[in-house]
């Protein structure tokens, strides 16, 4: 497939998805949002992929926002629709994907960016990035999961402060709140992040997906966490992945996970 606002590029088993905008600092407009769930759909199917790192080109932005001139005439349904679409068709997905993707904030992450920063399943950033939700000083609220996912991961109080002050954070307090988990230079950021991806591709991709479920699941009010991870738990030991892991361990040499 072909796309005009992102590239993907393969390094191994880990593909990167770059929302290319550097002009609008990759804010995320309509097309973006769609050639990205397009791009996440392509990246699921392909068997050769087994982790993913979303990052924004240029050096001075991952993402710095829903794009605003597309939202800024639009009235109250127009505005539930565009948070309806938007969270279905990117945020939802990006946080329930199968297999991992990391977010590798490379400057701004500002509205939409650190909405879609944190729909990820965790954040690595570079010294320059920043960090914020600053929807109420544009008159709106973040629309695309950010109240939900803010207090999920840096706490309720953290997670007011920041929205109501509009404020931004630099890469290290978003380290210290647990908005990010590694704090990288600029140069060294993408190589940093696909040494973690890496890391995480010699496990098995059976289980990390159902992990990914089950750790959801605990913030999730429908589900009881528990039980999901006891059900993927058990399911687990009918994987093929599950006898090779085993049987690895038990023979003393190096798990080849057929993911399955
Ligand atoms: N939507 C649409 N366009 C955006 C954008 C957004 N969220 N963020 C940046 N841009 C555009 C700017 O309009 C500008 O376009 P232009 O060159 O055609 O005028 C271009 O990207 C560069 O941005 P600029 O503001 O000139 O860069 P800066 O270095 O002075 O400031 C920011 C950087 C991130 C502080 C500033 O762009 C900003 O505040 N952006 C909006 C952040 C925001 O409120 N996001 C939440 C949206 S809900």
């Amino acid at each position: 497939m072909s796309y005009e606002n992102i590239t993907i590029d393969q390094n191994e088993k880990v593909a990167i998805l770059t929302i290319n905008r550097p002009k609008k600092l990759n804010a995320l407009n309509r097309d973006t949002i769609q050639e990205l769930h397009n791009a996440l759909m392509e990246l699921k199917a392909d068997d050769t992929v087994y982790a993913i790192i979303m990052t924004g080109s240029g050096q001075k932005a991952f993402v710095a926002g829903a794009d605003i001139s597309e939202f800024a005439d639009y009235g109250i349904e127009e505005g539930k629709n565009l948070a309806t679409k938007g969270q279905e068709q990117l945020f939802n997905v990006v946080e329930n994907f199968p297999k991992p993707i990391i977010a590798a904030v490379n400057g701004f992450a500002l509205g939409g960016g650190l909405e879609l920063a944190m729909a990820a399943h965790f954040r690595t950033a570079s010294t320059n990035a920043k960090m914020g939700l600053p929807e109420v000083s544009l008159g709106v609220i973040p629309g695309y999961g950010g109240t939900q996912r803010l207090p999920q991961l840096v706490g309720k109080g953290k997670a007011m402060e920041m929205i109501m002050t509009a404020g931004m954070l630099n890469a290290e307090e978003a380290k210290t709140y647990g908005l990010v988990n590694h704090v990288f230079e600029q140069e060294q950021l993408m190589e940093e992040t696909l040494k973690i991806a890496g890391k995480i591709c010699r496990n098995s991709l059976v289980a990390i997906g159902a992990a990914i479920k089950a750790v959801n699941a605990c913030f999730a009010h429908d589900k009881d966490g528990y039980q999901e991870e006891i059900n993927a738990f058990g399911e687990a030991f009918g994987t093929k992945d599950f006898k090779e892991g085993t049987q690895a361990f038990l023979n003393k040499r190096k798990a080849e996970f057929p993911n399955k």
